[in-house]
């Protein structure tokens, strides 16, 4: 992800990933009265604010690697039940010790195929649940039609030597012969201690309002644009749009529609 332009990127968030993230939660998630919430990875906040507003939550806490994030959370999305806090969702020594068993939900949306070791990040997760409370992971798989065309990307004659380390080192999308072994189920997610109750992949859309909206989501997910010299990121960004139209990632010549399949997983700390 480009985070140098935070404007940008929460602009997007709202409208994307936001939205991917508002349908995910509503449809799979059951807030109860009381409830504590995590939300791992929280970027700029406005999953925080939205789910510290939903009837029954008592408190949320955002956690993110990037102090930009954070602090662009606590000016733009901060509430008196939200707290924000810096950690890394794959090193244990970040995590607070209050946290230990304090939630009693926990979302993670968007986050993990940036992780590499996910079953330790999924063991930190479940540490900070309370016993049989929940999680929701929203998630590309291998299979998600972004993810493919930035592999496409990375063997294009003309923009593979910059887009290749980051494909290659950078994007780790959930496994889907994890999810292949058993339809309803998922290995990571029980060798990391949970018990699953749903696993499957769910169809998101977005329609864009312009083409200017369009190039400002591919700026975003093209961290390595700033390595293509200005001059050729216009072309870069042509030959990304076209791209994802072939992989079906963006459909439609007047109304824009991002369309994608993201692997959902509820389950719950035993
Ligand atoms: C695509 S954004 C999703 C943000 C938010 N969950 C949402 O749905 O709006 C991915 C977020 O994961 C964060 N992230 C990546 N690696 C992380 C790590 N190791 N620990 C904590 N956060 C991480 C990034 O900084 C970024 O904010």
């Amino acid at each position: 992800m480009d985070i140098t332009n935070l404007k940008t990127y929460s602009d997007q968030k709202r409208c994307v990933a936001a939205s991917f993230g508002m349908q995910a939660l509503q449809q799979y998630m059951r807030f109860e009265e009381g409830d504590t919430v995590l939300d791992a990875g929280c970027g700029t906040g406005e999953m925080c604010s939205y789910i510290s507003k939903q009837p029954g939550v008592a408190s949320v806490v955002g956690f993110d690697l990037s102090p930009d994030f954070i602090s662009y959370a606590q000016l733009h999305n901060s509430a008196k039940n939200v707290l924000y806090h810096l950690a890394d969702i794959s090193d244990a020594s970040t995590i607070k010790p209050e946290w230990q068993g304090a939630f009693s939900k926990v979302v993670c949306l968007f986050v993990l195929h940036w992780i590499r070791d996910k079953v330790s990040a999924l063991k930190v997760l479940h540490s900070c649940l309370k016993v049989g409370g929940e999680i929701l992971l929203v998630c590309p798989t291998d299979k998600t039609k972004v993810y493919r065309s930035q592999v496409l990307m990375a063997s294009h004659p003309k923009w593979g030597p910059y887009a290749k380390d980051f494909v290659a080192s950078i994007l780790m999308p959930w496994p889907s012969r994890d999810l292949a072994n058993q339809s309803h189920s998922s290995h990571l997610l029980e060798e990391s201690g949970f018990d699953v109750i749903a696993c499957h992949v769910g169809n998101y859309q977005y329609s864009f309002d312009s083409r200017d909206q369009l190039r400002d989501y591919l700026r975003l997910i093209s961290p390595y644009l700033c390595s293509i010299p200005e001059d050729k990121q216009e072309e870069f960004l042509q030959d990304l749009e076209k791209m994802a139209q072939d992989c079906h990632v963006i459909a439609g010549d007047e109304l824009l529609t991002r369309n994608d399949d993201y692997l959902v997983l509820r389950a719950r700390k035993l």
